[in-house]
């Protein structure tokens, strides 16, 4: 096993912990944010979009203030949403309608949140490194997104 499945196997653990007893989204999304940006190394933004009314409106998140309101199919995020898939993106100025909320991002992963088969928002990621995200990323955050989403109470 690499180093970068056991960082994600110990944030699953974590993420159990923390989240255990607790049904509300929010607060649960407010403290998954907190963990992997503490936790994974190189990111400058890690957070959440919730799907409303067509839209994906910021949630809780750490790093820098982000935009508030993205089209489903505008920028990074708006794809995921659209495509109910996972998004890693090596070059963030490559993709085209990538949407800049902070200067510092060069790659950028985006995690669909799938509820009873219904889009409910996305988790992004950021990072200044370049190609920070493989699939490794990929597999261990979907399945923190699936520790999150079963930890909701809808
Ligand atoms: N870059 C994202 C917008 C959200 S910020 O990165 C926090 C995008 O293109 O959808």
């Amino acid at each position: 096993m690499n180093s970068k499945r056991e960082l994600y196997d110990q944030l699953a653990a974590q993420l159990s912990s923390l989240l255990a007893g607790e049904g509300d989204l929010i607060a649960n999304a407010a403290n998954f944010s907190s963990l992997i940006f503490h936790s994974l190394p190189d990111l400058n933004w890690a957070g959440f979009y919730f799907a409303k009314d067509g839209e994906l409106v910021l949630g809780p998140f750490q790093g820098q203030p982000a935009c508030v309101r993205i089209k489903v199919g505008q920028g990074v995020c708006g794809a995921g949403a659209a495509k109910c898939e996972t998004m890693i993106v090596p070059d963030v100025h490559e993709f085209p309608g990538h949407i800049a909320c902070d200067s510092a991002s060069n790659s950028e992963i985006v995690v669909p949140l799938m509820k009873d088969s219904r889009m409910i928002g996305v988790l992004d990621l950021d990072s200044p490194l370049p190609s920070r995200f493989d699939e490794d990323d990929a597999a261990g955050l979907e399945t923190l997104v699936r520790i999150l989403l079963s930890s909701v109470i809808s």
